[in-house]
């Protein structure tokens, strides 16, 4: 079995309790896209673990970790990662974490062109996390980028660095930065590399064999749908493909052996960094965003930056579940809208006097658009660690049952808190066959 487990919205919608949840169930997590710049907030009791480049199932010790393909790895934040987790009790050794040949490394030029990138944009930036995600994959797709398996090589490693700085440097000096050295970079990178080595595999052929073997798959996606390259808010998105056609891609798995592919929604929305966020609270719903953003803790887990708190948006939720194909929906943080005395479900778009109901490809439409609003009662009450779909308050039910009417996908989790027995399973839904299967 191979689940893929996707982001419906802008991000952060709790992945990382879902994939923590039902790593329980599987035996290897991979990640097929994407680099250190996602954050998962893990809880597992009283220790908590914010993970940017690895599964989140590196937690779990009997499972197996894949860095996929269709990554980009900063080596430094890579063991960065690996030796705060190690610091925190998990034992990472490469028998349980495998790192693809064929990902791309993320270079200190790339971390300094994300920079700049930023710069000459000015006012239209994109927002990024700075981590020279966005340059390591322009080099990937301009045939340049350094992949894993050439860095392990320090010829070639050597050769590679002097003529990409070459270039890159050309850049940065323009926007008045001092020229990096490539004998600096290789001395910083090469002792990482040689750590690198034992954990570099071939992974898509290590997958393939291990499905072989009928041991259970989950593929993370990182980011979200709606940052996707292609299909998100372009050009404020992130460069990988988060979606599920990425997931095949980016682990080197055929599409027709994925299983089934589960979205991510929150009951709310956020965005960090720039872009059209048709939903936003603004101005007068701003005391709501504050109760909402500190409620759910709506902080990057990575850059620490406040995020722009929406209302649940149905039309984008579609889009998501269409495009990625849905099979089920795990609903998060249901009990950070507890206090509430109503709440708004943007079900349509209205924009030159008329409603529609399709995701606009075009960033300023989304900019100009209206949202039309449903608006339900809310809950007041607590619903935090309630495990019960039938203990819920009728309103929080109701508030539930709409959203899953209006994307037309069944909701097979709600997370009712940030630790693992905060949700509830819903009986005779797909994601309860995942988790007994
Ligand atoms: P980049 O991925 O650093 O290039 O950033 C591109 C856009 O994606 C920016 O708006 C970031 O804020 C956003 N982004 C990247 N990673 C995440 C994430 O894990 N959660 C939410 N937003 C993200």
């Amino acid at each position: 079995m191979i689940i893929v487990i996707i982001g419906a919205q802008w991000g952060d919608e709790g992945k990382g309790k879902v994939v923590d949840l039902l790593a329980d169930r599987f035996d290897i997590v991979a990640r097929y896209q994407g680099g250190h710049n996602a954050g998962h907030s893990v809880y597992v009791g009283e220790r908590s673990f914010v993970l940017r480049l690895l599964p989140s199932g590196i937690i779990h010790p009997d499972k197996v970790c894949v860095l996929g393909n269709g990554m980009v790895i900063d080596p430094k934040a890579f063991f960065e990662e690996v030796d705060q987790i190690t610091e925190q009790g998990v034992v990472v050794s490469p028998d349980r974490l495998k790192v693809s040949t064929r990902a791309h490394l993320i270079m200190p030029y790339h971390r300094a062109l994300d920079h700049t990138s930023e710069e000459r944009l000015g006012n239209e930036k994109i927002g990024t996390t700075l981590r020279g995600i966005g340059p390591a994959y322009e080099d990937k797709a301009g045939r340049r980028g350094i992949r894993v398996s050439d860095a392990l090589s320090p010829d070639l490693l050597k050769l590679r660095v002097e003529r990409n700085l070459e270039e890159a440097n050309r850049i940065i000096v323009l926007y008045g930065n001092p020229p990096l050295r490539a004998d600096e970079i290789i001395e910083e990178i090469s002792p990482l590399i040689e750590r690198l080595r034992p954990f570099v595999a071939e992974t898509s052929h290590f997958l393939a064999g291990a499905r072989k073997e009928k041991r259970r798959i989950l593929l993370e996606g990182a980011q979200a749908t709606l940052l996707d390259v292609d299909h998100g808010t372009y050009p404020y998105v992130t460069s990988s493909n988060p979606t599920a056609g990425g997931a095949s891609v980016g682990a080197g798995i055929p599409p027709h052996h994925i299983t089934g592919v589960l979205g991510i929604v929150r009951t709310y929305a956020t965005r960090v960094g720039e872009g059209p966020f048709p939903t936003e609270m603004l101005d007068a719903e701003e005391p709501i965003a504050h109760l909402i953003r500190e409620r759910g803790n709506e902080y990057g887990s990575v850059t620490k930056r406040p995020r722009r708190c929406g209302w649940f948006d149905a039309v984008a939720t579609r889009y998501a579940a269409e495009l990625n194909g849905f099979d089920s929906i795990a609903l998060t943080k249901l009990d950070v809208l507890d206090e509430l005395y109503e709440v708004k479900v943007c079900t349509g778009y209205e924009l030159d006097g008329r409603v529609s109901d399709t995701f606009p490809a075009v960033s300023q439409d989304l900019r100009q658009l209206r949202p039309v609003y449903r608006t339900l009662p809310g809950w007041k009450s607590s619903t935090l660690g309630t495990t019960r779909f039938d203990e819920l308050p009728p309103n929080a039910r109701a508030y539930v049952e709409f959203l899953s009417d209006t994307v037309g996908v069944e909701i097979g989790l709600i997370s009712t808190g940030p630790e693992r027995d905060q949700t509830i399973i819903m009986e005779g839904s797909t994601m309860e066959g995942w988790f007994a299967g």
